[in-house]
């Protein structure tokens, strides 16, 4: 018995073993050398070259392993044959400049091959594609995050099995690879991120009746893809995914609607954003398609009505901002949209109320409804302490009334909150104080952004903005806000960006700043505000903008300014300060606007001041930062970027719930998923003015580098111009005006090669006026009126172009400009009208401030952020974001997802 029962057993086992035998077999020998070789070519050109924890250390030779079972290789358990070659991110070229190119001949031995993932190795090319062309078996095919271009030969023809292609973020050029329209079996085609241009014709693909997900949108302004209108034209496919982004669709049919999708009822994303369709908004699109998750029109010219479907529609993401979309929402939104997580309608002329089903919405996480006609109370008839789960509300530029701290305590969630130009009012300290029903949930908030500017909030300073204690931007101008700023503000350590310009505060700064340590952007101009500048500025190091304009400080300039040794931008100007200029500003190197006219401050002009750049660095490094493409100097990236990253990192972890995206496509490979769209909210802007003469320029976010400019005028500086101002080669205005300076105008000023304004009139200059400023090419105002100049004026280059008016009040000037010769008689007849010389100031103080119109440079700090709609998918589309950003991204998403 027992015999029987081992024999029985021993007989099963080898039964077992022979099938596992056949089942499992291991990699051959050939291939495993090819493999080999492989490696070898991949990490001969890379960092990972020598490291010890490279993807590729698994593959190994020399050891006994079955090479089935090394990283990224699968083989047929049948055949033995390498099936799947899973190679992302195994390359990493050592410098940025090398030129990376894949050598196909490397996969002539891998003939069996099913799955090819080469995403993410920084290729710019290949050689011997004829490698790739023979992949008969070849079903998904990963190229993209790479840098290639280069052209597609015939021979990608053969590649007949291919399911799954994806080119996405890659520098494709030229017009879109023919070959793709023989690929019948296609059923993923990514193009996306690329630079293909020329006309591509979306009906070339009629016969690939398998396609569920196109994808395409170019990083440039030159692809025109037509879809044939001929309404006789339905494809054979029904797509899931399609995405046709900023590609100048049907632009030879004036932007009409593709009339195929009225025959596409699958669609789960249909992105048609950012090209320039015409004609009313296309509601149908959500009845006829019951599973649409995702609806982007964005940036294009629809009119007429959002028309909602008849049924409760499971959309989870409605962006159709920047159309001409218009009408009151219809009343049942938020019973038919009740799955929405993201609705962005910025940029409209949707008007009047909203609905109060809004507030049923109870998983929406962000709304966006600025820059349209609403009006109404937000929260009167709003529920909307129902939503538990809204992270940003903007509802800036629209014409909504009422109080704001209602919405500020009923929804505890709330991370980003824009109300700015609105018409909310009300006195904001006195709500929370005197009615216990708004104080309750404040103490518990979560909020990063306030902004309630230019409304018409008024009262004193509210204590409970102590109760925020997470805020990092906080704007509360151009309100009517008045009394003291509160020493509870400075329990908001993390504040990165304060504007409370433009109210009727007064007092002392509290000595307390000192604390808010994260500052980098501090801006109080236009209020009343005393005393010295404040010693607790002194500890804000971080500080990069400083506004203090236009309040009532006083004393001398204090020695500890060049404590704040990154500063761009230092606007002291319209207060009551005296003394001289210290020496120690000349240490803020990194200024590239000073304004400190409307001051009393005495004594000379520091010829140190040639040691600040007035716009040098900052403009050298843009230019590298330009000429490299991606690459970005160290010195923006501290400019630009640490808030802003940061902010992203929330963004991540609080906009969206991990379960909320569906993969819309299976595939064995880790495809490049498109960021669906990225979303830029431009919050924080502030202004910067600076005072120039006759001149207007508008800069926004990173054109702030573009200007630079120095005005000491109105104050009481004397002495003689130091020669050393001329040094400052890259300042674009220069205003001494309305002092008593004396000496010559110095000759050295003909290097100020970029100069486009100088103002010298009012004071005491005497001499000639350099021949030499005629190099100035740029020069367009030129003011030295009301000085004690002599000799003949220059009248060559742009010095043609000034008048009389920029001469005036200068005896012993001579030239026929002003009609003088230079030997001394008036040239032509009329004589100026005999006027007393107090006379004669009035007149002229009128005719600077009529004639020559003060206007201003407004510089618009523009801390953009992206808002990413989906943290899964990591790669961005950038429009004027920061090129850190850019950059790091990719990186930081990898490392936060993978
Ligand atoms: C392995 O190869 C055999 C023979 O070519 C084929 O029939 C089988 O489908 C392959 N297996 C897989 C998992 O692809
Ligand atoms: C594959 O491409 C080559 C080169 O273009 C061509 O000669 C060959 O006929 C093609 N083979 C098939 C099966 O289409
Ligand atoms: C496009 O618009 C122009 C001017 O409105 C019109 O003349 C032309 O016929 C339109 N073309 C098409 C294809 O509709
Ligand atoms: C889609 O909507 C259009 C316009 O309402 C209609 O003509 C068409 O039949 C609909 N298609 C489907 C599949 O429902
Ligand atoms: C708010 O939510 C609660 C619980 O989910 C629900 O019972 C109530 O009906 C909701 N109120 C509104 C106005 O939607
Ligand atoms: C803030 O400043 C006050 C004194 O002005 C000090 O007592 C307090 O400890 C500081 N708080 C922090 C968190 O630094
Ligand atoms: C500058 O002003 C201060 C105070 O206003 C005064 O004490 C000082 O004498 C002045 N210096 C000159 C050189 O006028
Ligand atoms: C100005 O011109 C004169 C004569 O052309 C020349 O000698 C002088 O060096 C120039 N000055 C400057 C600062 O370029
Ligand atoms: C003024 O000087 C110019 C040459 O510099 C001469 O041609 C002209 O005759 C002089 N005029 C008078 C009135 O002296």
């Amino acid at each position: 018995m027992v015999r029987l029962f081992i024999k029985y057993h021993l007989c099963l086992w080898i039964v077992i073993v022979l099938f596992l035998v056949k089942e499992l077999k291991g990699c051959l020998e050939k291939e495993k050398l090819a493999l080999f070789d492989l490696k070898t070519f991949l990490t001969s050109n890379s960092e990972y070259e020598h490291l010890i924890s490279a993807p590729l250390t698994s593959w190994d030779v020399n050891s006994e392993d079955d090479c089935c079972f090394w990283e990224g290789v699968k083989c047929n358990h049948t055949t033995g044959h390498v099936m799947d070659l899973l190679l992302e991110g195994v390359t990493s070229p050592r410098n940025i400049s090398d030129v990376l190119l894949l050598n196909f001949s490397f996969f002539l031995p891998f003939n069996h091959l099913v799955h090819l993932d080469l995403s993410n190795n920084h290729f710019n090319g290949w050689v011997e594609i004829e490698g790739l062309c023979g992949m008969k078996n070849l079903q998904e095919l990963d190229l993209s995050k790479n840098r290639m271009s280069g052209h597609f030969p015939h021979c990608l023809n053969n590649l007949t099995s291919l399911r799954v292609l994806d080119l996405s973020s890659n520098n494709f050029v030229g017009n879109i690879p023919s070959f793709i329209t023989n690929l019948n079996s296609l059923e993923y085609l990514s193009l996306f991120d690329t630079n293909f241009d020329g006309l591509f014709s979306f009906s070339s693909l009629t016969n690939h009746s398998n396609l569920e997900v196109f994808l395409l949108s170019p990083k440039t302004n030159n692809l025109y893809v037509e879809i044939e209108e001929s309404s006789s034209w339905h494809p054979t496919f029904n797509l899931k995914v399609l995405q046709l982004r900023n590609c100048f669709l049907n632009s030879r049919r004036n932007g009409t609607f593709p009339s195929f999708l009225l025959y596409q009822h699958e669609l789960q994303l249909l992105d048609l954003s950012h090209n320039k369709l015409e004609g009313d908004f296309p509601s149908w699109i959500l009845e006829n398609n019951t599973k649409l998750e995702t609806l982007y029109l964005m940036n294009n010219s629809f009119k007429g009505t959002l028309q909602l479907p008849t049924f409760k529609h499971g959309l989870l993401d409605l962006q159709i901002s920047n159309n001409k979309i218009g009408g009151e929402l219809q009343e049942n939104i938020g019973e038919i949209f009740s799955n929405l997580f993201y609705v962005n309608l910025s940029k409209n002329s949707f008007e009047g109320n909203l609905p109060s089903s809004i507030g049923e919405m109870q998983k929406i996480r962000t709304l966006d409804l600025s820059n349209n006609n609403f009006s109404g109370e937000f929260n009167s008839h709003l529920n909307i302490s129902n939503l538990t789960l809204l992270i940003l509300l903007r509802l800036s530029h629209n014409s909504f009334h009422g109080h704001v701290v209602p919405i500020l305590s009923h929804i505890p969630s709330l991370r980003w909150l824009y109300l700015n130009n609105n018409s909310f009012s009300g006195e904001i300290e006195d709500e929370v104080s005197n009615n216990s029903l708004y104080s309750l949930d404040i103490s518990n908030n979560s909020l990063y952004s306030l902004d309630i500017s230019n409304n018409m909030i008024s009262g004193r300073f509210p204590r409970w903005i102590g109760s925020f204690t997470k805020l990092q931007t906080l704007s509360l101008s151009k309100n009517q806000l008045q009394g003291d700023i509160p020493n509870e503000l400075c329990n908001l350590l993390s504040l990165y960006h304060l504007d409370l310009s433009e109210n009727n505060l007064s007092g002392f700064l509290p000595s307390c700043f000192h604390n808010l340590t994260s500052m980098n952007f501090l801006y109080l101009q236009k209020n009343s505000l005393q005393g010295y500048i404040p010693h607790a500025l002194s500890e804000l190091t971080r500080l990069r903008s400083l506004d203090l304009r236009d309040n009532n400080f006083f004393g001398n300039i204090p020695q500890w300014i060049n404590r704040l040794s990154g500063l761009r931008v230092l606007l002291l100007a319209g207060n009551k300060l005296t003394g001289p200029i210290p020496i120690n500003v000349c240490k803020l190197k990194h200024v590239n606007i000073m304004d400190l006219s409307h001051n009393w401050i005495n004594e000379t002009i520091p010829s140190c001041f040639r040691k600040i750049s007035f716009g040098m660095v900052v403009r050298k490094t843009t230019a590298i930062a330009n000429n490299a493409n991606q690459h970005v100097s160290n010195d923006s990236i501290q400019y630009y970027s640490s808030s802003t990253l940061s902010i992203f990192r929330y963004f991540e972890i609080w906009f969206y719930p991990g379960n909320t995206f569906h993969i819309y496509y299976n595939s064995s490979l880790s495809l490049n998923h498109p960021v669906v769209d990225s979303y830029m909210i431009s919050y924080e802007t502030v202004e910067v003015e600076f005072r120039t003469k006759s001149y207007y320029l508008s800069y926004k976010g990173n054109n702030l580098d573009l200007m630079s400019g120095l005005d000491l005028s109105s104050n009481n500086l004397s002495g003689s111009i130091p020669p050393e101002i001329g040094e400052l080669r890259d300042i674009i205005a220069l205003n001494l005006s309305h002092n008593r300076l004396s000496g010559t105008i110095p000759e050295s000023f003909s290097k100020l090669i970029n100069i486009e304004s100088l103002d010298l009139c009012y004071n005491n200059l005497s001499g000639k006026i350099p021949q030499n400023l005629t190099d100035l090419y740029s020069l367009a105002i030129f003011n030295v009126s009301y000085n004690k100049l002599s000799g003949s004026i220059p009248t060559t280059m742009q010095f043609a172009n000034f008048d009389e008016n920029n001469y005036r009040g200068n005896s012993d000037l001579c030239g026929s400009l002003i009609n003088i010769s230079c030997n001394g008689t008036i040239i032509s007849t009329p004589t100026p009208p005999y006027e007393t010389s107090q006379n004669q100031t009035a007149v002229d103080m009128e005719s600077f401030y009529w004639s020559f119109i003060t206007t201003y440079v407004t510089v618009v700090i523009g801390l953009a952020v992206i808002i990413w709609v989906n943290s899964h998918w990591c790669r961005a589309w950038f429009h004027y974001v920061d090129l850190c950003i850019f950059y790091c991204f990719p990186r930081c998403l990898k490392k936060a997802f993978h």
